[in-house]
């Protein structure tokens, strides 16, 4: 297993949309082991393969207290979403910035998992959070773009400041 680089916002390969797995080979499980290895790593209870410059269907969560949960989401698909949940999120990829974020309380996901066998899963709370968040990074859409031009303008900005002065 090695661990990946994830990007950083605002870099426009965060912006690609990721395409469906065709087959879950060999390949594609050393990359689910990768990116949990790095998700654990950093640490962060999601991961997104559009944020290791994979643009391939996977996701990786682990939202329990224990880190001994992880779930691999491969091509998920929303089936249902009720109720809604303002919860403060974060982003491997926008290191610093916590902010709410309106989305579905519950919902009802189909993925294929590291088998390549179909299953359902419901969530709620946390989980359910994180799942929609994974979900939009496979879209090419980052949390920070629900928010006011203007946040997004200074989030931008201090993003591109730490990078110089890490660089
Ligand atoms: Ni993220």
């Amino acid at each position: 297993m090695s661990r990946l680089h994830i990007l950083r916002y605002p870099d426009p390969r965060l912006h690609k949309i990721a395409a469906p797995v065709e087959e879950v080979n060999e390949s594609i499980r050393t990359l689910i082991a990768d990116m949990a290895e790095t998700m654990y790593a950093a640490p962060g209870v999601g991961l997104a393969a559009t944020q290791v410059n994979v643009h391939k269907q996977v996701v990786v969560i682990d939202a329990s207290e224990t880190r001994d949960k992880l779930v691999t989401l491969i091509n998920p698909e929303l089936v249902a979403a009720t109720g809604v949940a303002d919860c403060e999120e974060g982003c491997l990829s926008v290191p610093g910035i916590y902010e709410k974020i309106a989305r579905a309380e519950h919902i009802v996901v189909r993925a294929l998992g590291p088998d390549g066998q179909s299953f359902t899963m419901e969530a709620e709370g946390l989980v359910a959070v994180c799942i929609q968040h994974e979900m939009d990074h496979l879209k090419g859409l980052v949390f920070v773009e629900y928010l006011s031009r203007l946040k997004q303008t200074r989030i931008r900005a201090k993003m591109l400041k730490q990078q110089r002065q890490s660089a």
